[in-house]
């Protein structure tokens, strides 16, 4: 499918989704949010396609926030409108069977932050630089941030992050735990490549049901989690992979997943 914000690559089961409105350094405009949100709705019923990397266009933003240009003069009702269609579309990052990382390129600010939060895994490149600058223009974080930068980094930090406007580089991102790794600018795609390499090693119906179980956990108390993967971890008992890995195991071999 073509779309008008947004270039879409498969490279083997990894899909490449570049936000790209290069005159806005990526800004997140509705119908940005609009393609996003099919196209990853599309992703997530491929069962070709492994891992999604979610990056931005250019060396210099993954994404700037959402675009003020058009919320200048929304309407309260148009503003919780974009917030619930950035609702949908980033949820859909975790509740997708696939795995989603974030190839954070350049500036991730407000909106930008938040979508990299979405995804499972952020990689960062050393020139990133985060923060949550909605409180300066009179608004809050809206597409998610004031819920999951908590749950990420700590509500103390969170706070403070969003409080001040405060940006922080890809090291500063790295120590509090916002991101999972920084590499150099021109390593990025490779190092996101990597990792998807690795995970595409496993066993994906597991990892769809280790993710559905971790984001179901996070959201709930430790009694109703531990069921949650109880009842997940029997079902994965039911699996051609189950039988094919611990085999393979056993065997010494190489195991061959079916995702199934
Ligand atoms: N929305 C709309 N346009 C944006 C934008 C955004 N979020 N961010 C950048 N742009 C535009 C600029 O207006 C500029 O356009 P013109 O060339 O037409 O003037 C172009 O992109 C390039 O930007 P700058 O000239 O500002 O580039 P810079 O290198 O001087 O600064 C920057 C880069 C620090 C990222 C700066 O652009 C900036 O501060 N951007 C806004 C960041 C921001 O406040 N984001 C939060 C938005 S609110 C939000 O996201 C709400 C939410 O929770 C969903």
């Amino acid at each position: 499918m073509m779309y008008e914000h947004l270039l879409v690559e498969t490279k083997g089961q990894v899909a490449i989704v570049t936000i790209n409105n290069p005159k806005t350094l990526n800004a997140l405009n509705s119908a940005t949010l609009t393609e996003l949100n099919a196209c990853l709705s599309d992703i997530e019923q491929s069962k070709d396609i492994r891992v999604t990397i979610v990056t931005g266009s250019g060396a210099k933003a993954f994404v700037a926030g959402a675009d003020i240009s058009e919320m200048v003069n929304a309407t309260p009702a148009e503003g919780r409108a974009m917030s619930l269609l950035a609702k949908e579309t980033f949820s859909r990052l975790e509740t997708m069977p696939q795995v989603t990382i974030a190839a954070v390129n350049g500036f991730a600010l407000g909106g930008g932050c938040e979508l990299s939060m979405a995804c499972d895994i952020r990689i960062a490149s050393e020139k990133a630089v985060f923060g949550q600058p909605e409180c300066g223009l009179g608004i809050l974080p809206g597409f998610g941030g004031t819920q999951r930068l908590a749950r990420l980094i700590g509500k103390g930090r969170a706070k403070e992050l969003i409080f001040t406007c405060d940006r922080i580089d890809a090291q500063e991102a790295y120590r509090i735990g916002l991101v999972n790794k920084v590499v150099p600018a021109e390593e990025l795609m490779d190092a996101c490549m990597a990792m998807a390499e690795k995970i595409q090693g496993n066993g994906s119906y597991a990892i769809a049901l280790a993710k559905a179980s971790i984001e179901t956990g996070t959201d709930t108390d430790l009694a109703n989690g531990l069921a949650v993967e109880a009842t997940n971890f029997g079902l994965s008992f039911a699996t051609h992979d189950k039988k094919e890995g611990m085999t393979a195991f056993l065997e010494k071999r190489k195991a061959v997943f079916v995702g199934e």
